[in-house]
This record gives structure tokens, sequence and C-alpha cells, in this order.
């Protein structure tokens, strides 16, 4: 199964700098995602649109600026986690300079509950001001009034700052209103491109197919790749 993309947004031979910005990436991705790509379309749609939007950076190297973000939905095993690092790394490997943060919904809440000697509202400014943000299942742990006010906190500022947010969850689109409130679901329909990954759990066939997949919205235009 090809785990490198072809597209243009990717060198195949990173220069040193990529390589560099990958073997520092790898630290922090868990080891299950560690050697990841993104190799869906339309994911590779979504990176090619940030890499085209990206603001230059010193030296002229392409940086994050404001974009569209990214709604990878799908049953559990589709593969929606391995889609949302793989990005990470597949902008990093296109030369783009990013910085970037990960959560899920379970450490989310942990982090901003607040306890001794812990501050969380450090914690969530640098997850809303993350230029990238990986918030990986949403609407996974159980919901309170409290959970649910933190969750449209955060979603809100990421949608008024128009910071790419890569979202995986495994609630069906349909169900996203029920289960995140209209605040979030009405935020999300506006401000994601959404991917909806479909197959089986890839954790329990490995060796299947790839997941079959179906847009649920129009991926935005289709722009080449920054290549410097
Ligand atoms: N495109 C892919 N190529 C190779 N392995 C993949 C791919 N997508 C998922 N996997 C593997 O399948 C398993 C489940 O993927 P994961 O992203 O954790 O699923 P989900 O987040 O949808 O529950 C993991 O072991 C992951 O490494
Ligand atoms: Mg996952």
């Amino acid at each position: 199964m090809p785990s490198k993309p072809s597209t243009t947004a990717v060198r195949e031979e990173p220069p040193q700098a990529q390589a560099i910005a990958l073997e520092l990436a790898a630290r922090r991705i868990p080891p299950r995602y560690r050697d990841a790509f993104a190799d869906h379309p339309d994911v590779l749609v979504w990176t090619s649109e940030i890499a085209r939007r990206g603001k230059p950076g010193p030296g002229g190297v392409p940086g994050i600026d404001h974009g569209p973000s990214l709604l990878i939905a799908g049953p559990t095993g589709t593969g929606k986690t391995h889609q949302a690092y793989g990005a990470v790394r597949t902008l990093l490997a296109a030369g783009v300079r990013l910085r970037w943060a990960a959560t899920n919904t379970a450490d989310l809440h942990a982090q901003l509950r607040p306890r001794q000697g812990h501050d969380p509202e450090r914690a969530f400014q640098e997850l809303a001001q993350s230029p990238l943000l990986i918030l990986d299942d949403l609407g996974a742990a159980k919901q309170s009034e409290w959970t649910e006010e933190q969750t449209y906190r955060l979603i809100d500022r990421r949608y008024t700052s128009m910071l790419p947010t890569l979202i995986t969850t495994n609630v069906p689109i349909a169900e996203l209103r029920n289960v995140l409130g209209d605040r979030v679901a009405s935020r999300l329909a506006e401000m994601t491109t959404r991917v909806i990954l479909q197959g089986p759990d890839r954790r329990r066939s490995p060796a299947s197919a790839p997941a079959r997949t179906t847009v649920a919205a129009p991926p935005p235009t289709t722009a080449p790749g920054r290549t410097r």
C-alpha cells in the first residue's frame, strides 16, 4: 500500500530542511502515525490548498496562514487519525514551515480542567492560537454542559481566527448537531471541507483495501501545491 502520496506538493527526496522538519515532528507524533503520509485524494487537495495559501516566512519559505479546515469523519479504524497526522507530515515534506499542536477530546478536557499547579487558560490559548491544530476524535468523550462549552470555545476561536484545523470524528455528520450542539455544528459546517472515510476497520483487517470514500461537501478549488 503506498504510504507516500504522489502530488506536486511533495518532493520525492525531501531536501535537508524538510528532512529536519519531519525529524522534529516525529518526536511529537505518536509512534503509530510517525510514518504516515496523507494518501486520501481529498486530504491531499486540502494540504495543497493550505500550502498554496501559505504566506512566505523568513527566507521566503511558505508558512501557514488563514485557511479552510478539514473534517475527517468515519467509523472506527478507517484511518482518520492516520490521515490527520499524515497531512501534517505531507505539509512538512512539501517544505511548508508550520507550528502545529494536537489533542483529542479526552485530553482536551483533561487539559482544560482546573487543577492545582496547572494553568488551563494557557493550555487553551496554546491550542486556540496554534497555526495548525489536530483535534482528534471530536465528540468521542461523554458530553456534559462543561465539555460542550469548552468544545464550543475552542471551535469558535478556530472559526473566528480562520486557523486551519484538522478535526476527526466518529460521529456521523447528521448526528453532529445532536452530539456537539448547534453552535459547534453550525461553525463546523462553514469552516470545514468534509471527507468521509468508509470501509472495514483497518485494525481488524489490516490487509484490506483502502477505505472507500465519499465527499459530503464540495472540496475547495484544487490548486497545485507550492514548490519552491
Ligand atoms: N492509509 C493508510 N495506510 C496504512 N495504514 C493505515 C492507513 N490508514 C490507517 N492505517 C492504519 O490503520 C489503523 C487504524 O487507523 P487510525 O487512523 O487509527 O483509524 P481511526 O482514527 O479512523 O480510528 C492504524 O494502525 C493505522 O496505522
Ligand atoms: Mg483515531
